[in-house]
């Protein structure tokens, strides 16, 4: 059986896309069992139409506090009986509700390398900064912006020609890949917390050794 994950989003979901794609694979872990998109006119409700996967709009403005509409948001995901929370580009900060009803259940993914250039507009954030390398960032959610424990990143180099355009998207490239490799290693090797570290034992067999 699959692992179910849930989905967040906010934009376009080319993020969700590779996750949707990848679950379609018969040796893939996980699959996408609902999406959750704060934001109607969301591109990525359009992808989860497209595949057949339940889709629900919760918008932040029909609530009236952020715990009620993180408790509408809690339901859905634990109606469908999800294993890990995804957020491919959700641009809210996760609050206490969700953190508390899936601890070390949330990741989100980051077009940095944290804990550099966390918050908005990333990559141009590190463009401006100057710096020779970029990439990507996946993370366990915490109550901060951008600050949980990093399970997997990956590197891409910044040249002189670069612009904050074509810099964002050879990071995009690379988080789709980075985002399902991650989701498969979460769900196919054992891993522990030590301090703020993800360490990963190389398979199953190995805690038990
Ligand atoms: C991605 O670049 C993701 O890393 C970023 O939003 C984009 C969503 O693209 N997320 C953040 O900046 C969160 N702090 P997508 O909708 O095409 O997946």
């Amino acid at each position: 059986m699959k692992k179910r994950l849930g989905v967040l989003v906010s934009g376009r979901g080319t993020n969700l896309q590779a996750l949707i794609n990848a679950g379609k694979k018969k040796d893939y872990p996980a699959e996408v069992v609902v999406v959750i998109s704060d934001n109607p006119n969301a591109y990525a409700i359009t992808r989860a139409q497209k595949a057949n996967i339940p889709v629900y709009v919760i918008q932040r403005e029909d609530y009236k506090t952020k715990k009620e509409y993180e408790e509408k948001i809690k339901e859905v995901l634990m109606s469908y009986k999800v294993d890990l929370v995804v957020l491919a580009g959700y641009m809210r900060i996760v609050g206490k509700t969700l953190l508390s009803a899936f601890p070390m259940k949330i990741i989100n993914i980051h077009p940095s390398l944290l804990p550099s250039f966390p918050g908005l507009n990333a990559q141009k954030q590190a463009w401006e900064h100057g710096v020779k390398f970029s990439g990507c960032t996946v993370h366990f959610v915490d109550e901060g912006v951008d600050t949980g424990p990093i399970i997997g990143q990956k590197v891409v180099p910044v040249y002189d020609h670069d612009t904050p355009e074509s810099l964002a998207e050879k990071i995009l490239k690379k988080e789709h890949k980075l985002l399902v490799e991650v989701v498969k290693k979460l769900f196919t090797e054992n891993y522990r917390l030590e301090g703020r570290r993800v360490i990963f034992l190389k398979d199953k067999e190995d805690e038990r050794r």
